[in-house]
């Protein structure tokens, strides 16, 4: 059988209100656009904070230019009813109004995956709203690498030999290929800078399944640096194949027990705890936030999705909720400071250097 698509395309287009969540009828706008589609298998409509995401599956493979047609002809209509409905920012992830097959480089966040379809194919949709790509990195380093979080990697003869990491420097438009474990610790001198490497793919190596089909992938779009300026937020979305040669479900969803520290909360410019909830609970409220992530999973068959599951819809994350809000808090409490507030840097384009450039006359030299 030909291999199946798995395309995660999302977009803020409209928020309600101001950008804690999406309107219920952006997401009825939206399946009515994806229901009578003939390219798709299958799809699942859902959100994270304001971010409307579509979750699709057909045999176009990656980069097809009827699958991304459709994507963001469902954005304009969801748009269209944002603007009629006064929700906040309506259109805003849309960067450009000609369309030219492509939804790379337009504004919405893509990660799309192609693979041979397994006897039974286990499958997560991460998405993530009020952060930035890099915010995956901790995560799918832990699940693909870290031995303590994936027990798997010491005792499952299949996934023993480790997997390949590919990692892009977004400032710079480059990727390398890096091997875990044996190159495990260069790894993390590069993603530990998680606002410039970021984990775009992983692969297997040797064993069960096809070493050059990814099993994760990551959506890398940063905004600003599509845009020229800050714009809006890179809301990521991450999706990851589990299971038989591959980390069990369980050590997919293991990183999000805590609530690792991520950029992108409030205006974009601040620190905070991410907080895995269920998809109900993806509202950002405090501050804008904290960062939410949600998690859907899905037994993919011949191309359908199937039931979708919400995974962090589940008492097993209470103490990451409280770990979150504990650490919102005294995140909080730094105000303006760094490194509540992100450096200097990262700010870069938002309101900072408008107050360097004002003072510019009157800094004097001192010895
Ligand atoms: C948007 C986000 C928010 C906004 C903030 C200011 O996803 O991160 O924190 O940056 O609400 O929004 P504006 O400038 O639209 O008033
Ligand atoms: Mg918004
Ligand atoms: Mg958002």
């Amino acid at each position: 059988m030909s291999k199946t698509t798995f395309s995660a395309i999302k977009a803020d287009v409209g928020g309600f209100p101001g950008h804690a969540t999406v309107h219920p009828k952006l997401m009825e706008t939206a399946e009515n656009n994806l229901k009578g589609s003939d390219i798709l298998l299958d799809y699942h409509i859902t959100h994270c904070g304001d971010d409307l995401e579509l979750l699709m599956t057909h045999r176009q493979g990656e980069d097809s230019d009827e699958v991304h047609s459709l994507a963001w002809d469902t954005f304009k209509k969801a748009t269209e009813v944002a603007k009629e409905l006064g929700l906040y920012g309506a259109g805003q992830d849309l960067l450009s109004d000609a369309f030219s097959g492509n939804i790379r480089g337009m504004g919405p966040g893509i990660a799309e995956m192609e693979f041979t379809e397994r006897k039974a194919e286990p499958l997560v949709a991460f998405m993530m709203d009020k952060t930035e790509p890099g915010a995956f990195n901790l995560p799918i380093f832990k699940t693909f690498a870290d031995p303590f979080n994936t027990a798997g990697l010491v005792i499952d003869p299949s996934i023993h030999s480790g997997f390949t990491f590919e990692i892009w420097d977004i400032k710079e438009s480059s990727r390398v290929f890096m091997d875990a474990p044996n190159e495990m610790y260069d790894i993390l001198a590069l993603i530990g800078a998680k606002g410039r490497f970021v984990i775009k793919r992983v692969f297997p190596k040797e064993g069960k399944l096809p070493t050059d089909e990814p099993v994760a992938v990551v959506s890398t779009e940063k905004l600003y640096q599509i845009a020229g300026e800050y714009v809006g937020k890179d809301d990521p979305v991450a999706v990851v194949r589990s299971q038989s040669g591959l980390p069990a479900l369980g050590e997919v969803l293991e990183p999000y027990s805590h609530a690792f520290l991520v950029s992108g909360w409030m205006r974009g410019s601040h620190n905070g705890p991410i907080m895995p909830v269920g998809v109900d609970q993806a509202r950002c409220t405090r501050f804008d936030g904290p960062p939410r992530v949600i998690a859907v999973g899905f037994q993919i068959k011949d191309g359908k999705m199937g039931m979708a599951s919400d995974l962090f819809d589940d008492p097993a994350y209470d103490p990451a909720r409280e770990e979150s809000a504990l650490i919102a808090n005294y995140m909080r409490r730094h105000g303006p400071f760094e490194p509540h507030r992100l450096p200097l840097e990262d700010m870069e384009y938002t309101t900072l250097p408008k107050v360097m450039t004002k003072l510019k006359g009157r800094f004097e030299s001192v010895e």
